[in-house]
């Protein structure tokens, strides 16, 4: 296996994959001087695997289904990554937790998107539309986009970086969730784009040990 760097990505995502998309194109277009390294989903017939298909980035389905037993799931996630070469997990729209042997290997190389302005508007079932209307019945007159490293908990890891979005007098849900993942896509690529040129380092080392 060649070097692993950090420019070679894996993912993680279970539904539409559009933020997989915008680092997709950010590639094609060498935006991003990255490689889509390889795509694993949770739900056979994901948009987001066939986003990757299309894209010529090999796709998994690999969840519950497949490997039923938690350490067989855990250790094939982990393993799928390291025979595509991946230097850096991008969890984007992924709605499972990652297994202890997988976050060992890729310690501090797991980073997540979320769709507000963590520590608030976060955890467990904050997810899709929740969080959007989470954010509204607080009144909150900015929400936001997260990108955190991933630790064993939903959205606690350390944050890495943050941009706001407003919230608008009138908006539901629906139209704040589109005006935030709009916003997702260009912050992605972005802060992508930092972590690989070494203006947001990645803390601690990290080892690319055979598992
Ligand atoms: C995004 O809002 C992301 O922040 C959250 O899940 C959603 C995934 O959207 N973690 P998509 O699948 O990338 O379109």
């Amino acid at each position: 296996m060649a070097a692993t760097a950090l420019g070679d990505l894996g993912f993680l995502a279970s539904h539409r994959g559009t933020n997989l998309q915008a680092v997709l194109d950010a590639c094609k277009t060498g935006r991003l001087r990255a490689r889509p390294a390889v795509v694993i989903g949770n739900n056979r017939n994901a948009e987001v695997l066939a986003r990757a298909r299309r894209a010529g980035v090999p796709a998994y389905h690999v969840s519950t289904a497949t490997h039923p037993d938690p350490e067989a799931l855990d250790r094939t996630i982990r393993d799928t990554l390291i025979r595509h070469g991946v230097g850096l997990v991008v969890l984007a729209g992924y709605q499972k937790k990652l297994g202890p042997e997988t976050l060992a290997y890729y310690a501090r190389r797991v980073i997540n998107i979320h769709p507000a302005l963590l520590p608030h508007f976060g955890g467990l079932g904050m997810y899709g539309m929740r969080v959007h209307e989470t954010v509204l019945a607080s009144r909150a007159t900015e929400t936001g986009v997260t990108i955190h490293l991933v630790d064993g908990d939903y959205d606690r890891g350390a944050i890495l970086a943050q941009c706001r979005v407003p919230v608008l007098p009138g908006d539901s849900p629906e139209t704040l969730a589109a005006r935030v993942l709009a916003r997702e896509h260009g912050f992605l690529v972005e802060t992508l784009e930092r972590i690989l040129a070494g203006e947001l380092p990645l803390p601690g080392p990290f080892s690319v040990a055979p598992a």
